[in-house]
């Protein structure tokens, strides 16, 4: 592949449960061109979510190689990881993460304040009205519906413009116009700002936009298949 931007070699996950070690990824190699969209798909516990944490650095690997834009994930130490993803990485985790003591504005402005931009309320303001949710922006977390927060964990992975967009399951408490409504926002992030978007999904309409279907089974890629 010409220009990866996301590449694992052997990549391991093992994790100490309670009776003992879990392999819970068992040697994935994969690569990602820059600008493509993968859908990750496979049943509950094959390992998808637990990949994209991988691919995040947000679980670091305990085998194997994983890269992001040419950098060592394994090799950066938390601070620098942090700083990674701040400047290359929006993530939309499957549980939202949002920060409860924090508005949805805030939620969305904090990255971007982080990131230095001078305007970041204003901006955040407008990814706000982007995903629909322009009247919610004074509420908290908990004031809002599991397919409202998942919308402002989206607007805050996708406002600083992210050359790498990883969502877990973006579409997976929305009903099905507000569903469209983000998959157009995520493949917009591609076809504006030729962002890489790396998809977690049991949606088969999703599943379908993307360049390449990946399968994993167990903690291994099954099939790939041209989607
Ligand atoms: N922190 C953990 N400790 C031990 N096992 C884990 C941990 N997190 C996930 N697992 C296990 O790893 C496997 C893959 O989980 P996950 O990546 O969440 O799968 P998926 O997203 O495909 O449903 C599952 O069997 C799960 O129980
Ligand atoms: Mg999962």
């Amino acid at each position: 592949m010409a220009d990866p931007v996301i590449r694992l070699r052997d990549a391991q996950l093992t994790l100490q449960g309670n009776a003992g070690p879990v392999d819970i990824l068992r040697g994935i190699t994969l690569e990602v061109a820059r600008g493509e969209t993968v859908g990750l798909v496979g049943p509950s516990g094959s390992g998808k979510s637990s990949l994209l944490m991988l691919m995040g650095g947000l679980e670091r690997a305990t085998g194997g190689l994983v890269q992001a834009m040419g950098q060592d994930l394994t090799a950066l130490d938390e601070d620098a990881l942090a700083r990674f993803r701040l400047s290359h990485m929006g993530v939309v985790f499957q549980s939202f993460h949002l920060i409860p003591t924090m508005t949805a504005l805030e939620n969305v402005a904090t990255p971007l304040e982080l990131a230095g931009a001078p305007d970041a309320f204003a901006r955040a303001a407008a990814e706000l009205d982007r995903v629909g949710l322009a009247a919610r922006r004074d509420h908290y977390p908990a004031q809002l519906s599991g397919g409202e927060q998942q919308r402002v964990a989206l607007a805050r992975a996708a406002a600083p413009r992210p050359a790498i967009l990883l969502a877990d399951e973006p579409t997976g408490n929305l009903d099905g116009a507000t569903g469209q409504a983000i998959m157009d926002l995520l493949f917009g992030l591609r076809a504006d700002h030729g962002a890489t978007l790396v998809l977690v999904t049991h949606d088969p309409d999703l599943a379908q936009r993307c360049d390449r279907v990946i399968r994993l089974a167990d903690g291994r890629l099954a099939t790939e298949v041209a989607a």
